[in-house]
């Protein structure tokens, strides 16, 4: 079984990277989509985007990060593929999964998917530009508006030569709509010879049982269930372990909160050192948005930054939760 930490731009980039990683083994991460549309991009963007890059393609934890390319033209993706290449990624990756209405507009993303042939020339050109060796996966949704051409696009993709899919089971239409069709990722699967993983709405353990006995696929890529629940791929390989969903246990919860204060304090020092001052305290009410699914703990502390603006005043909220030591707090 893999587990991989899913791309999300504006939400899980390299500071949240780094955090979750240093929880518990994700086999690796994907970085957020790097748009490529005419022109052959400086290697100064792709580190902007990844700056694990500059350290060798992992987290400081060691998780390896893939780059994600998205765009439409197959020549010039594969151009900035073998820039890329140059600096060394622990692989490149493809999206074919974003609705974003700027995005789609400018022919990339998910709106693509009603163009297989178009996949297979991507696929191929890209391939043909990286290093032998170097992994090649893709992501892709199951299609614009249904998933009629699903399989189409799944072997288009693997007859390019890309050696992974991650399947993100819903249509550009359904948007983030629940529920995931997990059902279609066990059909694709069938139909290519290349490993699949199952990507949407893996929020627990016990979801993760579910998308597994619908698709057969064991291996997941998980997004927002991620930075909701930092100890989710822990709870995953336990219950893998098991072959049971654990009952949920309130003192494991206290006793995890204990161990995500000192990553909070963490993500706030790396953001404050990474945004404006306007910006940083946005960053981690977006995430305790997220956390406070998890853990009543969250949602206090989410409640009471609510209202705040100015980074200092988030430090005075996070000293009298213990969440900054005192020395952090001070220097403020
Ligand atoms: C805020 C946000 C940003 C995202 N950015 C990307 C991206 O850059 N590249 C990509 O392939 N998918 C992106 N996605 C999709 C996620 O990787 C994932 O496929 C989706 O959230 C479903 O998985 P989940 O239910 O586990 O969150 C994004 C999703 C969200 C919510």
């Amino acid at each position: 079984m893999r587990l991989v930490l899913a791309p999300m731009e504006g939400l899980l980039d390299a500071v949240l990277r780094d955090v979750l990683t240093r929880v518990d083994g994700y086999d690796w991460a994907v970085a957020e989509f790097i748009r490529v549309s005419d022109s052959l991009l400086p290697p100064r963007v792709f580190k902007r985007i990844c700056p694990e890059l500059e350290l060798g393609g992992a987290t400081r934890a060691g998780t390896p990060v893939r780059v994600q390319l998205l765009g439409s033209d197959p020549a010039c993706l594969a151009d900035n593929a073998a820039q890329l290449a140059r600096l060394g990624p622990p692989g490149i990756d493809l999206n074919f999964g974003c609705p974003a209405p700027t995005v789609n507009r400018h022919r990339g993303g998910a709106v693509l998917l009603d163009e297989p042939e178009l996949l297979f020339a991507i696929a191929t050109a890209v391939r043909k530009a990286m290093p032998r060796g170097m992994p090649f996966t893709a992501k892709m949704r199951l299609g614009v508006v249904d998933a009629s051409r699903a399989l189409d696009c799944a072997r288009a993709l693997a007859d390019g030569g890309v050696e992974e899919l991650v399947v993100h089971a819903r249509t550009k239409l359904d948007g983030y709509h629940p529920p995931a069709h997990w059902e279609w990722v066990g059909r694709i699967a069938d139909v290519v010879s290349i490993p699949v993983i199952a990507n949407g709405e893996i929020w627990s353990a016990a979801d993760w049982q579910r998308c597994r006995a619908a698709s057969g696929v064991p291996d997941v890529m998980i997004g927002r269930g991620a930075a909701a629940d930092p100890f989710l791929v822990r709870r995953i390989r336990d219950s893998a372990a098991t072959m049971s969903g654990h009952p949920e246990d309130p003192a494991r919860r206290e006793l995890e909160w204990q161990e995500l204060r000192p990553l909070l304090a963490l993500f706030w020092e790396q953001v404050q050192q990474k945004v404006q001052p306007t910006h940083a305290p946005g960053r981690i009410k977006q995430w305790l948005n997220l956390l406070r699914r998890s853990f009543p703990r969250a949602e206090t502390l989410y409640q009471e930054l609510r209202p705040l603006r100015r980074p200092v005043e988030i430090d005075h909220v996070l000293l009298r939760h213990r969440i900054v030591p005192d020395a952090v707090a001070q220097a403020a």
